[in-house]
């Protein structure tokens, strides 16, 4: 059995800002995660799914948008760690009185903290936290940049249920032009060698997708029948500055996935959302509810992920061995 002993350090994974992070092989790095996943997985399912890997540690929830998913998920994925958390919530903290981010940053290194998990509207800022603190930042969503521990659970998902990522052919669709998810999972995606397309009108894809290793399609109809996932993204309308879009009923008319549209998938192929859906919007409310719309396996496998992800970042260097010290 292999021993899980909190180093005095971090481990050898120093941030987690964005898919690159994972190291200059990036599909090494998601695959040694999700490796180490299927560990957690599994204690997760113990009747006591708690082990002590990191007792000792603290880790800090530092949300500065709105969050029901990720932030409990990390919450609970330090918990079963046996680390100590520690919630921010910006709305009763003295950011309000207009203490600087770096003040604030400064004020909860403080008290002696092992890792920040962040959150903020603007891109840029879990980077600019990780030059300032000592500690292991790890990027909860950045404005529209990236969302990094998002596109290893829907790895994670996909494998799952599909096997390797491989070849895969998948439809990324909706408003990827506001969305961090789009970004880390095209990253993600591709790096393990699915093929992704991202589907949405004009206005919602990004000012450019040079360098995105991605087909761009505005026809869902007609992309559906060859797809093995179709990952679907909501209207991020807080981020929206103009009317990018005539009507949402006409959105749904055209790259919802109504059931009608839903039946064109082949037998065996996935329906994904980060959430919050919007039913009746991006995804008629029947078609949530299929069994082979895994979204709340999504929910369920980003704990063990984080796990994952606060392991790596936080404990012991030593060779992985399946097994954890209960
Ligand atoms: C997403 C987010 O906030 O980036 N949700 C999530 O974290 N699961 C997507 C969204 O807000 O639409």
């Amino acid at each position: 059995m292999t021993r899980v002993v909190a180093n005095p350090r971090h481990g050898d994974l120093r941030n987690l800002l964005s898919v690159a992070d994972l190291g200059p092989d990036v599909a090494s790095g998601i695959n040694r995660v999700l490796t180490l996943t299927d560990s957690f997985v599994e204690v997760s399912e113990r009747a006591i799914p708690k082990v002590p890997a990191l007792k000792g540690r603290t880790v800090v929830s530092l949300f500065f948008e709105d969050s029901t998913r990720t932030r409990l998920s990390f919450e609970t994925a330090a918990k079963r760690l046996s680390a100590d958390t520690m919630n921010f919530s910006v709305g009763t903290s003295s950011v309000k009185k207009g203490e600087s981010l770096r003040d604030t940053i400064e004020t909860i290194e403080a008290m002696g903290v092992d890792a920040i998990v962040v959150r903020h509207a603007s891109a840029g800022v879990p980077l600019q936290i990780a030059q300032w603190a000592n500690s292991a930042v790890i990027n909860a969503g950045d404005g529209w940049h990236e969302h990094p521990t998002q596109a290893l659970l829907d790895c994670y998902t996909i494998r799952q249920n599909l096997g390797d990522l491989a070849g895969r052919q998948i439809a990324i669709v909706g408003d990827i032009r506001h969305s961090r998810v789009a970004r880390s999972n095209v990253a993600a995606f591709s790096a393990l060698g699915a093929e992704v397309t991202l589907v949405a009108p004009p206005t919602l894809l990004p000012p450019s997708l040079e360098g995105w290793p991605v087909k761009v399609s505005h026809d869902l109809d007609s992309v559906l029948a060859n797809t093995d996932v179709c990952y679907l993204l909501r209207m991020q309308r807080e981020r929206m500055t103009e009317a990018l879009i005539p009507s949402l009923r006409e959105y749904t008319a055209t790259y919802g996935l109504t059931e009608r549209r839903a039946d064109l998938l082949p037998g065996h192929a996935l329906v994904m959302h980060p959430g919050p859906m919007n039913r009746g919007v991006e995804i008629a409310a029947n078609v949530a509810d299929r069994p082979n719309a895994v979204v709340i396996d999504q929910v369920r496998n980003g704990v063990a992920v984080r796990m994952a992800v606060l392991f790596l970042l936080l404990g012991s260097g030593i060779e992985w061995g399946g097994e954890i010290d209960a």
